[in-house]
């Protein structure tokens, strides 16, 4: 994409508007469109977004979000950011998705939100958390393109550019993306030091903007996206097709493999054996995490059950034929 890139942001430069400009605008346009959502609100990352959408609901000190005890820990970090507790649940041993039985044993009177995490870009049960009667907020920062439809019981999902995520930018970036017009309104308040009329501001609040360039950046690489995430799913199969007896993540028709996992017991040595490059998301729960552990308050053993087994494969839509024939021949 670089000479796209470059053009995209020469462009920019030439325009002199660095921040809050027309690429903000067409960009949110067409990835709300793209979502098939009512509207998107860039911010500055995903944290962010995850961060200000609890701010923007109201949810702050004294409430409680129900999180996976098995995702990346800014799920939990945009909790404490926003200044409620993080209340970890224990996780699906197939999806490694929030398992909404646990959700639902871990409300209490203070429960405001639960945020599925589309772990690995596996669509996680978002209508099911409906009953529990709080708001449900997706962290769809790994999930372009498999986050829930219009409709479902999501306020919204929250999105990552990080670069290395299924879209991807030129540095950080993220995006609140949902059908509520009032929630729209208040993250562009909370993005932009609470102001709505130049130096004058209505509500507390900080910077969180996405930049100019960031987002024309964004712009190219969401033209990319659909054949991007079919090539990640064309990778995947040929891997599950390769090695049907390794224990996969669980398929899903709507999954975008931002990354490809299997579980093994043995991780450190079936790694070494490889002749490809492989890592792991993540090695720890976060219930298990220096700084997170003193918060765990239920047992999470399906959770810390992926954390020590996990492995993901390489998986991205640069890979040559000939590459993801290496990787499928030393899978077993
Ligand atoms: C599941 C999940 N949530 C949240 C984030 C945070 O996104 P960012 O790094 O853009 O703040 C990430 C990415 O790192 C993630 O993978």
């Amino acid at each position: 994409m670089q000479p796209e890139l470059g053009e995209a942001v020469s462009r920019v430069l030439a325009s002199g508007q660095l921040l809050l400009g027309p690429e903000l605008d067409a960009f949110e346009s067409h990835f709300a469109g793209w979502c098939g959502r009512g509207a998107a609100v860039g911010v500055a990352s995903g944290t962010d977004a995850l961060r200000l959408t609890l701010t923007a609901l109201g949810i702050g000190a004294g409430d409680e979000v129900i999180v996976p005890a098995f995702t990346a820990v800014p799920t939990a970090a945009a909790v404490l950011a926003a200044g409620a507790v993080p209340v970890m649940v224990d996780v699906d041993a197939e999806t490694a998705a929030i398992d909404p039985a646990e959700a639902e044993a871990a409300v209490t009177e203070r429960t405001r939100a639960v945020v599925p995490v589309h772990m690995y870009g596996r669509p996680a049960p978002v209508d099911e958390l409906a009953g529990l009667g709080v708001a449900v907020i997706e962290d769809a920062a790994q999930a372009h393109g498999a986050a829930a439809p219009s409709g479902s019981a999501s306020v919204a999902a929250c999105y990552s550019f990080y670069p290395t995520k299924n879209l991807g930018g030129i540095g950080d970036g993220g995006a609140v993306v949902t059908d509520d017009a009032d929630l729209v309104a208040r993250v562009r308040l909370l993005r932009h030091h609470g102001m709505r009329d130049q130096y004058v501001h209505e509500v507390v609040a900080t910077n969180s903007r996405m930049s100019e360039v960031e987002a024309a950046a964004l712009s190219v690489a969401l033209r990319h996206l659909d054949a991007g995430n079919e090539r990640r799913r064309e990778i995947a199969h040929r891997y599950r097709a390769a090695a049907p007896g390794v224990a996969w993540q669980r398929d899903h028709p709507r999954h975008v493999y931002h990354l490809c996992v299997l579980r093994t017991a043995d991780r450190d040595a079936w790694r070494a054996r490889r002749p490809f490059a492989t890592a792991v998301h993540y090695p720890l729960a976060v219930t298990q995490q220096p700084g997170y552990a003193h918060l765990a308050r239920r047992p999470c053993p399906r959770a810390e059950a992926w954390a020590a087994e996990c492995v993901s494969v390489p998986c991205f839509p640069e890979m040559t034929d000939e590459e993801v024939e290496t990787v499928c021949e030393a899978l077993t």
